[in-house]
């Protein structure tokens, strides 16, 4: 097992949500934790509340965001856990979601991860040690019809994560996907107004009714805790012989084995 200890760790999108929940998890592992956001005084409040090591804002939907975020990284030496958190979703019919939606979408789910890992990887690899773990989704394998954008971005992680765990073959770097299923955030709540707006019903009743007309498959049939993805991905950061595996914490909503 690996320990992470002082492993200095950057959390994208963790100003809330399963991001904080990630971070938390790591600095009860007291490895160094970089949190990230875009507001800097969201940020500022969330170190000081969770004991971060550190803050880098900035909007990953672009190649300067990424860039700035890269920079401010630069200050604080090389990154030895890498978690891909940040990342956009919504209802959206998909007749109507025209180009420039698709490519924001890839943009934030898909282009800062690569961007991130292209430049951050290099030094893992120099060390020759290393973590990533990339947040997907359920819907990775599961295309939601209401997000058929956001899902295609969630499949293009898992493989992005597979490519990647072939560039570490042979060395102590591993690289992994998360597949949370629903999950209870402030994201998610947004998602139910959306939802309600689109389908005409208050969002306290889409809530009470999801797992039983959405996702009826689920075994947990409850949302997932943030806490309970965390775990997850401290875990995956914590073993080394896991690499390339896409870690589902859905609650059995994928009826495969
Ligand atoms: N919740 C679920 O049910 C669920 C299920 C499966 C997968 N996931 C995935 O888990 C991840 C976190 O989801 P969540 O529900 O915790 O989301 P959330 O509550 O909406 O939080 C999203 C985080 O990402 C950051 N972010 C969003 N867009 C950004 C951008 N353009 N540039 C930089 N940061 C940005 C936000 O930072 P700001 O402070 O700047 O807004 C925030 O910290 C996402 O990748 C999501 O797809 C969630």
């Amino acid at each position: 097992m690996s320990d992470l200890s002082n492993k200095l760790t950057l959390v994208t999108g963790s100003t809330k949500g399963i991001g904080k929940a990630i971070a938390e998890a790591f600095i009860d592992k007291n490895a160094r934790v970089v949190i990230h956001g875009r507001s800097r005084s969201e940020l500022e409040s969330v170190k000081e509340s969770i004991g971060a090591f550190a803050c880098v804002d900035g909007d990953l939907g672009s190649a300067e965001g990424c860039d700035s975020v890269l920079e401010q990284l630069a200050e604080l030496g090389p990154v030895e856990v890498l978690v891909n958190n940040a990342g956009i979703f919504g209802v959206e019919e998909f007749f109507n979601i025209d180009d420039e939606e698709w490519l924001r979408y890839f943009q934030v789910n898909v282009m800062s991860v690569v961007r991130l890992c292209r430049a951050l990887m290099p030094s893992m690899q120099e060390n020759n040690y290393g973590r990533i773990i990339n947040v997907s989704s359920e819907a990775a394998i599961k295309p939601l019809p209401q997000m058929v954008h956001y899902s295609m971005t969630k499949t293009s992680l898992v493989s992005l994560s597979r490519g990647l765990a072939e560039l570490s073959k042979g060395t102590r770097i591993t690289v992994n996907s998360v597949l949370p299923g629903p999950t209870w955030t402030e994201g998610v709540e947004k998602y139910f107004d959306g939802l309600a707006a689109e389908e005409g019903k208050p969002s306290q009743e889409l809530i009470d009714n999801y797992f039983a007309e959405h996702e009826p498959t689920s075994l947990l049939q409850r949302f997932v805790d943030v806490k309970e993805v965390a775990h997850a991905v401290v875990f995956l950061a914590l073993n080394g012989a896991i690499n390339g595996s896409a870690q589902r914490v859905e609650g059995g909503i994928i009826r495969s084995i």
